[in-house]
């Protein structure tokens, strides 16, 4: 059994955030793991665009309208039951419902097809547009942490906020 970070990768979905080096190496390992890859990037480098031409792997979500990488989605698995939600969009695309329906749907996914049974995501607690894309896709508020990055972000003395969903609470919108 081949495992990454304690995780088998066989026949497991894996999301690769970026297109550089590093996802170049890590990407053709976990290939040869048996892992089923999908890139998020808006520009990849000769390596990975090899491996995606040579394994046909899905890359980038985009518009349906035009074709514009508008940002990322990320589920990314903490165990074989728990996962962590992320996601990150250009700031000319904020503001029209777009995070919630991606967020919407990898929760779906998530439940549905990935086999998760907790799914969780955190923000600055300052954030309200990211707190409210949690609680639209109905995940509830559970804690509120120290801000682990020693960056000087407006806020961050406020912390960082907790939400989770389980699969018996999710109502599947
Ligand atoms: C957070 C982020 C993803 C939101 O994207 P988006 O596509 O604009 O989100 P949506 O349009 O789906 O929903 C935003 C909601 O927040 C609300 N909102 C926005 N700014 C707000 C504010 N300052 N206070 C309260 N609510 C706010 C919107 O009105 C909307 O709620 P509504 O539909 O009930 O009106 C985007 O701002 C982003 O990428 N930020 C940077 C990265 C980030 O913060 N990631 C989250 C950490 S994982």
């Amino acid at each position: 059994m081949t495992t990454m970070l304690g995780l088998t990768l066989e026949g497991r979905d894996v999301v690769f955030i970026g297109g550089g080096d590093v996802a170049a190496r890590r990407m053709w390992r976990m290939l040869q793991d048996g892992a089923r890859v999908s890139v998020v990037a808006p520009e990849v480098s000769d390596d990975v665009r090899e491996l995606i031409d040579a394994h046909d792997l899905p890359w980038t979500a985009r518009r349906v309208r035009n074709g514009a990488f508008v940002g990322w989605f990320c589920l990314w698995p903490e165990s074989d039951t728990l996962a962590e939600l992320g996601y990150r969009l250009r700031r000319m695309d904020w503001g029209q419902g777009l995070a919630s329906e991606g967020a919407s749907a990898l929760v779906h996914w998530g439940f549905e097809t990935g086999g998760y049974d907790r799914i969780v995501a955190t923000t600055m607690a300052v954030n309200q547009a990211s707190r409210r894309v949690m609680e639209k896709i109905g995940m509830t508020y559970a804690r509120t942490t120290p801000t682990e990055s020693s960056d000087p972000i407006p806020g961050r003395e406020h912390g960082e906020v907790w939400y989770e969903l389980t699969r018996s609470g999710w109502t599947g919108g």
